[in-house]
């Protein structure tokens, strides 16, 4: 795909107050706080509050994304949000961002589930949705990863994190989106489903541990999949965009492993100090993961005007994807 007159024009995220670290794992399960920190280079992680969801800490992240873009939720045509973890099946929580920003009527508002993929297809759709006509999106990722976590489970309860992060898309300014895709292909090694006990009809509402929806995971096999999917992302984007290696300024990689970061920075050719890691901070946010890294590397400074940044995304279902970003706000 050929550069488009499309761009990201502002940033915000959000994290709960919460840290739970690697020290407080050790109370719970079965596990060292130096094998976490080994194995997949998490510290600490942030856990939602009894008050908050995806919806409330959108809403933080949405606001600071659209003062940053210096853009009104007024001139919005339409609200994106990425999740696997809602807390209502429906109304969908970008519906309740809308009405928090105070508007009714004016746009459309929809999630979408692509796993920890779910902020890039969001982004990828709005694209092609404000494309054209030069509308305004807001795209949103947010995850309650820890609602979903069985804390009894030591190979998956070490990896996942809450928080939320989201930008505003509309007519290029100083930068645009050079190049993008997404894709999926199904991979049952990582999942979340209901857990209904045989004994207890299907049909009651949940009770027990047993019955709860709980994500499950291959580690192993994800991790494969998860470092392949990183090296075709790098392969195809400099493929659409037609330009080498050599011209990657900065990498932005779904946070679900340091070794998977380290992984794509060796693919990539790029030093590690050109990859934005704050895993060691918040674990794996899921489709908050790629929004909230943008966010930080912008606000500290390490990404400058004209740098060619590509924001990496894989997760369940298996989805994958990537954005190349010619930096400017
Ligand atoms: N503490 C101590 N030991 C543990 C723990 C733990 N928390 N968890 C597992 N172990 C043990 C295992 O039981 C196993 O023991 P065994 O050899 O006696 O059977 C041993 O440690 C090695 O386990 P592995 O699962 O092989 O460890 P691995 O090096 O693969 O690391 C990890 C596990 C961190 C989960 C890794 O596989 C991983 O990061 N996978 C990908 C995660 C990921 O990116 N997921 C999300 C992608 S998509 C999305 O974001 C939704």
């Amino acid at each position: 795909m050929a550069a488009n007159n499309i761009s990201i024009l502002g940033t915000g995220a959000y994290v709960p107050e919460r840290v739970l670290t690697n020290e407080d794992l050790e109370k719970l399960v079965d596990t060292s706080a130096q094998w976490i920190v080994e194995r997949s280079g998490i510290q600490e992680r942030r856990i939602a509050g009894p008050e908050e969801n995806i919806a409330t800490m959108a809403i933080t992240a949405a606001r600071q994304a659209l003062e940053s873009a210096g853009v009104a939720p007024a001139q919005l045509s339409y609200i994106l949000l990425g999740t696997n973890s809602p807390d209502y099946l429906y109304p969908s929580a970008a519906i309740r961002v809308q009405d928090a920003l105070g508007m009714s009527g004016q746009m459309a508002a929809f999630d979408l589930q692509a796993g920890c993929c779910g902020f890039s297809y969001a982004l990828y759709m709005a694209e092609h949705l404000v494309g054209p006509e030069g509308k305004y999106a807001l795209v949103i990722g947010s995850d309650t990863n820890s609602r979903f976590t069985d804390w009894t489970d030591r190979s998956t309860c070490l990896l996942f994190g809450d928080g939320a992060g989201a930008v505003v898309l509309g007519p290029a300014r100083k930068g645009r989106i050079l190049a993008s895709f997404v894709a999926s292909s199904l991979n049952m090694n990582l999942y979340c489903r209901t857990e209904f006990n045989a004994e207890v009809s299907p049909f009651l509402p949940p009770s027990t541990h047993s019955e709860r929806h709980f994500l499950r995971m291959d580690g192993p096999e994800i991790f494969k999949f998860a470092v392949n999917a990183v090296k075709e992302s790098i392969r195809r984007i400099l493929e659409l965009a037609q330009i080498e290696r050599e011209e990657l300024d900065f990498l932005i990689i779904h946070q679900g492993n340091y070794r998977i970061l380290e992984a794509g920075a060796k693919f990539a050719k790029v030093p590690m100090e050109k990859v934005f890691v704050n895993i060691h901070r918040y674990g794996n946010t899921s489709a908050a993961s790629v929004p909230l890294a943008l966010h930080e590397a912008v606000e500290e400074g390490r990404i400058k005007e004209g740098d060619k940044v590509l924001l990496i995304s894989f997760g369940a279902g298996a989805t994958w994807g990537a954005t190349l970003l010619e930096w400017g706000k």
